[in-house]
């Protein structure tokens, strides 16, 4: 199936300078790029978009870091784009990672992940509107 999902530069990714090298491993997976943008989150967009974390005792610091310097987000489409997405990226917590998946290569820990990636199908299409206007997809 045709999937899309959001893929967020985190500011931990952000500031190591590795922007290029995170979008060429999705595009050399076959994923196609249809939005792009780099913003500053506000404590709003975050409050809802980690609204199934507002519990935890990590989401005050989570939104914070959050805001720490502009993020890039990207579209991504293509064939069970939300699994190769996953794969590319790797688990939450980067000492759970395999070699060659971005979280294991530049994470250093659960806060500092170096991405944002989909959970789901649902979660994606919440993203995507939370971020991007219908006009700024672009296929
Ligand atoms: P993300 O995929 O953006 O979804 C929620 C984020 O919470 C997660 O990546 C982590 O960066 C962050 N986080 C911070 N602390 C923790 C923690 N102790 N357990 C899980 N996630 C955490």
């Amino acid at each position: 199936m045709i999937e899309r999902t959001v893929v967020l530069i985190k500011p931990d990714g952000m500031q190591k300078y590795i922007v290029g090298e995170i979008i060429s491993r999705f595009e050399k997976a076959g994923l196609k790029l249809v939005g792009l943008k780099m913003i500053m989150l506000t404590e709003d967009i975050l409050k809802v978009w980690y609204a199934h974390h507002a519990d935890k005792p990590f989401f005050p610091q989570l939104v914070q870091d959050m805001m720490a310097t502009p993020v890039v987000a990207m579209v991504l489409e293509g064939e069970g784009a939300i699994q190769k997405v996953f794969d590319i990226c790797g688990p939450t917590d980067p000492a759970e990672a395999a070699p060659g998946t971005i979280r294991k290569d530049f994470g250093e820990s659960k806060p500092k992940n170096v991405v944002h990636r989909s959970d789901s199908a649902e979660a994606a299409a919440k993203e995507v509107g939370l971020l991007f206007r219908s006009e700024e997809i672009l296929i």
